[in-house]
Order: C-alpha cells, then structure tokens, then sequence
C-alpha cells in the first residue's frame, strides 16, 4: 500500500494549476445516464472515484471510458445500458455513486442501487434522495441493502428538502428534468458544483432555472442529447494547495481557480494573515507577516466548505494564538484530530468544535489516513513539521486528488511517494 513521505520545513515557491474538479465530474458523469447521445467530459481528474463510477457504469452496459487520445477526458455513451443495478461492491467504495439513481429512474423507469452505507466521515444518509424521488412519483423500496426505484415516467412536484444536501439536490434535479410537467426544489444546496451541473443539463437540452440559489425549478423534456464540457477547476484542491502555501510561510501561485467560488475560504486565509491576490483564474498566497489564529464554522455553501476543514485546522496550527474550528455539516469529520495530535498539535475536542492552541512547534511522525480530506490536511500539517512524516493509507488521497505529491514538489516540497 503507497504512503507519501514528507520533510518539512521547506518553504513553497512558484506556480501549480488545478486539476478538474472530482466533485463536478461524478455529478456531470452520472447526468451522462440520461442521454442516448455521447457525452464527453474534458479537465477530469485522473482520480481513483473516477474509476470507481466509471467501473459502475460498465456494470450498467454503458460505453464509458478514459478517452485514449486525451489523458484527462471520459466518453460515455449510456445508449447501452441494459442494467439498472448499481453493486454493493462498487457503491460502497464511493457513495456519490448513489447520483445514478435519478438519472435511471427517471430514464428507464427503474434503478436498483446499494445503499451506500456510512463511511469515515458520518453516518451520511440518503432519507433526502429518496423523499425527492418518491415525491415525484418514484415508488422506492428496500430490498436486501439496496434500494429498488420504478415509476416512470415521473411527474413534476414541489418539494422542500429537509436539510440542504449536495449530491441529494443533483439526483432530485437530474430526475426531474425527465418528468411530465414542472418541478420545484426548494432548499436546495447551492454549491457551485451544482450550479455547474445545470449549466450541462441546460447545454444538453434541459429546461432549468435558478441554480446557485435554494429554489430550483426544472421543467421535464421529453428528451435530452449529448454534450461536451470542459470540467471547472477544483476549489477543493485550490484550497488544499493554498493552506500548503501558506503553512511554509510560501508564496505560490495556483492557475485554472475560480475565485468567486472560494469566497469563504479565501476571506479565512486573508483573516488568517495570508496575503491574497486574485488575477484572472489565478489565486495567488503569500504571508508577509505572521498568521494568527481565528475561528472557522463550516457550512453548507456559501459557508465555509466542510471539504477545507482538516486543512485550515492544520494551517491554524502554526498560526499564533488559539482557534476554534467548528464543524456543522458532518457529525464525525474530526478524524484528523488525533493524527494531528500525533504531529504534536495541542487540539481538545469539544462536540462539534476543536479547540486549537496555536503557534505549537510540530514534529514528524508516522500518520494513517482516514478519509480525503483528512489526508488532505495531515500533507498540509507535515509540510510544516520538523523532519519526516510518514502519511499511511494513502489511497484517500487518490480518490480525490490528482499526483498531489508531484504538485507539492514542483513548488519545493520534500516530498516522495513510496510504493
Ligand atoms: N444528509 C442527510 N440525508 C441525505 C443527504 C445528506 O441527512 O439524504 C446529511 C449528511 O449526512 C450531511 C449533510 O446532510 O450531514 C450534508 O451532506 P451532503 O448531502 O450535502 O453531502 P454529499 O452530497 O453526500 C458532497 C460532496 C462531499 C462534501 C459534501 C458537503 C460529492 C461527491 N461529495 O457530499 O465531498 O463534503 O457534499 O459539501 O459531491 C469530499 O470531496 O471529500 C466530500 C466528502
């Protein structure tokens, strides 16, 4: 099993572009199902969730796969699906393959998907997918870990979810735009991975408004054809390389960022002491002081994103003073905690809220990976640490973020993969 190496203390220079970004590409892949036409999908990620939804569309019978003359597209053609389940096996491994259940219910009349499970970060239910689906006539029942949809076609409804959820506003959504008559979503998450999905259904034909904001409203197409799209860069990344900048005390440019998309983080980093510049699609991290400690909430967008939370946490190590870094969307995203503490960070959990004494002097130490981003921020961490961390597991990372170790390299990292 692959673990990354590091030698901290070195300072981070230069310039690094994004990678496309993974979220957006599982949705925009899973919209795919709902076309008989090719879609293509340019600046993806070669990350192992990729594969993972890749492979589930093979047990499908869609055509989908890495585009052989160019290393970062997907063409998928689910003309041939001819299997409407999605394995225990598969699902598992990565829940956002639960997006497929809108587009085949909606598309063929019928799904058969695992339940995804928890995983890492929280017990994670699907209760709003499937209230979504059942409302727009969807007939939903469990059946031996997997849950069985059919009812097409689907007709359109108003509905308010419960709590705002990412990948549960895709699926409803991406049902909807199939379904007889006009559909109404309201509390709707409003991330710009969302905004980026209905910017594809629209091209692919789909008749949506009011993404980016919590009432969308789809009126069902009898019909909707393929697409091509070059996939916006990831904020995620962006944000990840930003604190590893930052927490070297660097100065890095980042290319191919959205910097609207990153409000709340970029204004953390700012409060942070982290001087930043925006040009164009370029972001732009340097510290010219020190850096200071704050708190940080996350939420849903356009809060602070739960996906930054390990990262800043390990840049507000270094930072002088205390913080408070408190998490509201998942119920168990401290799995870093005691990794960092292995690192020598002063941390004490309280419910929701981690309570960071800063400034602390931080020593390498062998680490295990738990989830993507708590990878995430223990390469951040282990960049400021004295002499080498070892991070173990490292195939979280791999799931989410593409040759993250020859990135950190190119700006100075001592930084080394070891198989
Ligand atoms: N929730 C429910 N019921 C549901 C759905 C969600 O109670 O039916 C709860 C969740 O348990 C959580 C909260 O609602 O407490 C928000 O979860 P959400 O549904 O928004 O998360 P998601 O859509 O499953 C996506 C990203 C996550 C990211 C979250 C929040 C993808 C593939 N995943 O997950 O990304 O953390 O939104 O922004 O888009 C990651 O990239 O590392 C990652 C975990």
């Amino acid at each position: 099993m692959d673990r990354i190496v590091v030698r901290g203390g070195r300072r981070l220079t230069g310039e690094v572009t994004l990678s496309g970004s993974k979220n957006s590409t599982l949705a925009l892949m899973a919209a795919a199902l709902l076309t008989d036409d090719e879609v293509v999908l340019r600046n993806v990620p070669r990350v192992r969730d990729v594969d993972g939804l890749l492979a589930i569309f093979e047990a499908l019978g869609a055509k989908a796969g890495w585009d052989p003359q160019d290393s970062h597209a997907v063409r998928i053609n689910a003309s041939t699906v001819c299997r409407y389940e999605a394995p225990y096996d598969l699902v598992r491994k990565m829940r956002a393959s639960f997006m497929v259940l809108g587009p085949l219910v909606t598309r063929f009349g019928q799904a058969r998907v695992s339940e995804p499970g928890g995983c890492a970060i929280g017990v994670r239910p699907i209760d709003q997918h499937l209230k979504g689906i059942e409302a727009l006539g969807g007939k939903t029942h469990l059946d031996h870990g997997y849950v069985e949809v059919s009812g097409a076609p689907l007709v359109g409804v108003n509905f308010s979810f419960d709590i705002t959820t990412v990948n549960g506003t895709q699926n409803v959504m991406m049902a909807a735009t199939l379904a007889k008559g006009e559909t109404v979503l309201e509390n709707a998450a409003r991330e710009p991975e969302v905004v980026e999905l209905v910017e594809v259904l629209r091209k692919m034909g789909a008749d949506i408004e009011g993404e980016g904001t919590a009432r969308i409203v789809i009126r069902g197409v009898e019909r909707l054809h393929g697409v091509e799209h070059c996939v916006a860069g990831d904020r995620i990344e962006a944000g990840t390389l930003l604190c590893a900048a930052a927490v070297t005390h660097g100065d890095v440019w980042i290319h191919g960022a959205s910097a609207e998309t990153m409000g709340a983080t970029l204004e953390k980093l700012r409060e942070i002491g982290v001087e930043i510049t925006v040009q164009g699609d370029s972001i732009r991290a340097r510290v010219p002081n020190g850096l200071h400690g704050t708190h940080v909430t996350t939420a849903p967008y356009p809060g602070f994103a739960t996906d930054m939370q390990a990262q800043i946490m390990a840049l507000l190590l270094v930072a002088e003073g205390s913080s408070v870094v408190t998490e509201k969307v998942f119920e168990n995203r401290f799995m870093h905690v005691p990794e960092l503490q292995r690192l020598g960070a002063d941390i004490t959990l309280d419910g929701r809220s981690a309570h960071l004494r800063g400034g602390a002097k931080l020593m390498g130490a062998p680490v295990m990976a738990t989830d993507l981003r708590a990878s995430a921020g223990l390469l951040v961490a282990a960049l400021a640490a004295e002499g080498e961390t070892t991070v173990h597991r490292v195939y979280h990372i791999d799931r989410g973020y593409e040759r993250i170790e020859e990135k950190l390299k190119s700006l100075g990292a001592d930084i080394r993969r070891e198989g």
